[in-house]
């Protein structure tokens, strides 16, 4: 496939970035996205250019740091792909791709496509773990039983990959789906219930000073999330902050 590339450029955080346009030749529709990412830098660098910086690291759609809005996606048009696991089988000889980073206050960019997600790192310590004694008498977790459902549901929630295309589909660049996924994935557990009061109410205060914005039930975030976590975290997330809200303030 012969592709034009039109691609976000920006040297840094402080100076203004724009669209770029690129031409790449012969990309196999069996390479992966950032494969032909790969060739365009290869490119750019024989032609004494500065290559393209993007974020990637285990290109198997684990780590969450690939974070490319293709076309006007975050994470481009294959549900429930990343951008690693995105094939350029997707697309067709001739095509023309906008490649932007994902676009949110909270995350603003620091050079091309490369983006500063550590606000999402920050709402994790406020309260995204439990305190656990490893002093050897810790009880082992597969001796408590659990309802299959609750431990369906808590992993599915743990699924998620902190990649922020939530954040990015949604028009008010909300946190709520990430933030209710890490909440839900200790409420549901008998390990997480202890801590569950101040970790809703930190987790939600930390997301509130990051500058993301609200839920307004639009759903986008769910139809661009790539781990497939539901609304229904979301939801789970609400209850949880508000029955700790009333017991910090019974007034
Ligand atoms: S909820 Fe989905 S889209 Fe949001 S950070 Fe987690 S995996 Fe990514
Ligand atoms: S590079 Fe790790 S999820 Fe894409």
């Amino acid at each position: 496939m012969d592709l034009t590339l039109k691609i976000w450029r920006q040297k840094n955080a402080e100076e203004k970035g724009g669209i770029v346009e690129y031409k790449v030749n012969e990309i196999s529709d069996h390479m992966s996205f950032l494969e032909m990412m790969d060739v365009l830098n290869e490119q750019l660098i024989n032609e004494g250019e500065e290559p393209v910086a993007f974020d990637h690291d285990c290109r198997e759609g684990i780590c969450g740091s690939c974070s490319l809005h293709i076309n006007g996606e975050p994470h481009g048009p294959d549900a429930g792909t990343t951008t690693c696991q995105l094939h350029m089988r997707k697309f067709k000889d001739g095509d023309t791709i906008f490649i932007e980073p994902f676009r949110a206050k909270a995350f603003p960019v620091v050079k091309d496509l490369v983006i500063d997600r550590s606000a999402f790192d920050r709402i994790q310590h406020a309260g995204g773990y439990i305190s656990v004694n490893t002093s050897g008498n810790t009880q082992d977790a597969n001796a408590i039983p659990i309802p299959k459902v609750d431990a369906d549901k808590a992993f599915d929630a743990a699924t998620c990959i902190g990649c922020g295309a939530c954040v990015a589909a949604c028009k008010n660049a909300s946190a709520m789906l990430f933030v209710s996924a890490k909440v839900s994935q200790f409420a549901l557990l008998p390990q997480g219930k202890v801590e569950a009061e101040e970790r809703a109410l930190n987790m939600v205060k930390q997301m509130d000073e990051e500058g993301f914005g609200n839920c307004t039930n639009t759903g986008a975030c769910e139809a661009e999330c790539p781990k497939g976590i539901s609304l229904e975290n979301i939801a789970r997330m609400n209850r949880e902050y508000l029955s700790a809200a009333f017991s910090a303030d019974p007034q």
